[in-house]
């Protein structure tokens, strides 16, 4: 037994956590040199949602702020999170890109690269490893902590003992719902302690506040190093505050050896700065206690929520809550964490709203039962397979060797607006947000800070792994209402009140089903003005959700469908982006783009005009 170890979590799930990731490194570099001089054990500053949150929201190049932080705290070892073969998207990437990922994360600043896979797949770890391993990096295999009938002990043991004969160099235990009790803490990580031979870390959240009795009964059971945050950006969803865990040791076997001043004048810095931007102290609500009846996070407890209210069925949450648990069944218990915590969550509600089960599937759901996220723990319940993907036989081997190499195409597509291999991958990652950014950087209109107060908020968009319901599958409800024998449904979105109503079934002549739009005077005016009539032969297209434009790659020599483009049936016309879903645009008919009226880049709200095509 020696002294805990504490990573800093403050500059990356500290703020991910509580403040929708929204800390700019303007934010963070008054304070980085008191931070490097704590003697922590690592700094947790990249990867999870930072990196595109950067580009997205706060005009930054997320490789820039990695060396800056590497240049003002040279002394403590930086780490990130990387979501396996998903890096810091949210899909899996080719190998060719995750492998010089990898390489520049480390060239840049990082020292630790702790990897996890949501379904513990080690197949999507393999790549990952090796590539960190080459670089030299320290690499820390994930055991992902869930409370299922398959994820008894001897499952975690046996994936650290395979992420260790992987060659890992430490195990990470990690408790994103905050559902590791202190007793079962202690049990698990002295099983580890006697079978592992690398270091054991512990990673969890306080949300129902049993993290702080987890990480003392995980100190006596040995554990190595635990995770923490500075007490303003501490507790409710985030990790425990670094303060307790450091009193609660004090002399002790397991004394930290950290000076509380210090660490008081750090909290002083970020409750200052809490104030200033306008964020809450992290808190425990009752919904994000009720983790322990049914295992979903609060997290995404609130979003299911706001998406019911939404849809003016808020009454429903109850029901919801129930489906989620026989969903996470059916699909064979996937850990609830991005993105499979979208995928279960999205489809219980599809089954509740529409009073059948799985009489809607969206394509991630799908995906997921084809195998492409990897092998769930346990097998999927062969009814519900056949009614998701039919006869269709789920993928057998590891779900990238069926993806073609992306790092030459990207650099391709991108061009000179990359100065450097890190652009290339940046738009290898995230191709619209990416070239966004880079065309802004091009065009001098970036404005990465001084803090200029509460960051851009980008709308309803979220950052921070919380994600609402996909406005897709909103969409794709609404089409879903056609069979339906549901005859009105109103949604409320950003202001603006979508009251769709079915009508005229079997009547010729008549849609099946019709949109009408108020709400805000600007909207109801936009929608009250005479249209122009209808040109024959002229195709309006119109946006299906409310989102962000981006232009999309032009089937001809053009970079980009303009006007004057011909398209055929089923080509991308432009991407609408929601919820961090790029969702593309297809062209009904074949035809020439005669006016584009939207803005890349730009928020477009649902029903507003993008494109006129003349029919060919
Ligand atoms: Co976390």
């Amino acid at each position: 037994m020696g002294k805990l170890k504490i990573t800093d979590t403050t500059l990356r799930d500290g703020h991910q956590s509580l403040w929708a990731t929204r800390m700019r490194t303007a934010d963070m570099l008054p304070i980085i040199e008191k931070i490097d001089n704590v003697g922590y054990h690592s700094l947790e500053v990249w990867g999870g949602a930072t990196f595109d949150v950067c580009m997205r929201f706060l005009d930054e190049d997320p490789w820039e702020r990695l060396r800056t932080l590497k240049k003002h705290a040279p002394r403590t070892p930086l780490q990130m999170l990387l979501r396996a073969q998903s890096l810091v998207g949210y899909q899996l990437y080719p190998d060719d890109v995750v492998r010089s990922f990898i390489a520049r994360a480390v060239a840049n600043g990082i020292n630790i690269i702790r990897i996890f896979d949501a379904l513990n797949d080690l197949r999507n770890m393999e790549v990952p490893v090796a590539a960190a391993r080459k670089e030299g990096a320290h690499v820390q295999g994930t055991v992902v902590y869930t409370i299922s009938p398959v994820h008894t002990t001897e499952h975690f043991l046996r994936t650290a003992l395979d992420l260790e004969s992987m060659g890992v160099d430490s195990i990470c235990i990690k408790d994103m719902a905050g559902l590791l009790a202190p007793f079962e803490a202690y049990e698990l990580v002295k099983l580890f302690k006697e079978r592992l031979h690398v270091p054991v870390q512990l990673h969890s959240h306080y949300i129902g506040g049993l993290a702080v009795g987890a990480y003392l009964e995980a100190a006596r059971a040995g554990v190595d190093v635990v995770d923490t945050a500075s007490v303003p950006l501490a507790f409710g969803a985030s990790q425990p505050p670094v303060e307790t865990v450091v009193r609660a040791v004090a002399g002790t076997p397991y004394d930290t050896g950290l000076d509380l001043n210090l660490l008081f004048e750090i909290a002083r810095y970020f409750d200052d700065l809490r104030r200033e931007l306008g964020y809450e102290r992290g808190v425990t609500r009752i919904t994000d206690m009720w983790v322990f009846q049914h295992q979903v996070p609060g997290g995404m407890i609130t979003n299911l929520y706001s998406q019911l209210k939404e849809q003016k069925a808020a009454d429903r949450i109850r029901e919801v809550l129930a489906e989620i648990p026989r969903v996470r069944a059916d699909l064979g218990y996937p850990p609830l964490v991005t993105p499979t915590s979208q995928i279960v969550g999205t489809q219980a509600v599809l089954n509740v709203l529409l009073g059948q089960r799985y009489k809607m599937v969206p394509g991630e759901v799908k995906n997921y039962v084809r195998g492409l996220y990897g092998r769930p723990p346990a097998p999927i319940n062969a009814e519900v397979r056949q009614l998701i993907i039919g006869a269709e036989e789920p993928v057998q081997g590891r779900p990238a060797d069926s993806l073609a190499p992306g790092l030459e195409k990207a650099r391709q597509e991108i061009g000179d607006l990359a100065r450097n291999e890190e652009d290339v991958l940046s738009y290898a990652l995230f191709p619209q947000v990416a070239r966004k950014f880079l065309e802004d950087r091009r065009a001098g209109r970036l404005h990465p800070g001084p803090r200029a107060g509460k960051a851009k908020t980008g709308g309803k968009v979220e950052a921070g792994g919380k994600k609402k319901m996909d406005l897709k599958d909103i969409t794709q409800l609404i089409k879903s209402l056609e069979e339906t024998g549901i005859t009105e449904f109103n949604l409320e979105s950003d202001g603006v009140r979508i009251l769709i109503r079915r009508g005229g079934q079997g009547t010729v002549g008549e849609p099946a089903t019709r949109v009408q739009v108020s709400g805000t005077e600007e909207a109801r005016a936009e929608k009250e003005k005479p249209a122009p009539g209808p040109v024959p032969d002229l195709i309006e297209v119109r946006a299906p959700m409310v989102g962000t434009f981006y232009r999309a790659p032009s089937p001809d020599a053009p970079p980009f469908v303009e006007v004057g483009t011909r398209v055929k049936p089923g080509q991308t016309l432009c991407i609408i982006e929601a919820m961090k879903l790029m969702n593309e645009l297809t062209a009904e008919t074949a035809g020439q783009v005669v006016e584009i009226q939207a803005e890349n880049g730009q928020p477009v709200e649902y029903g507003q005009l993008l494109f006129r095509l003349q029919k060919e």
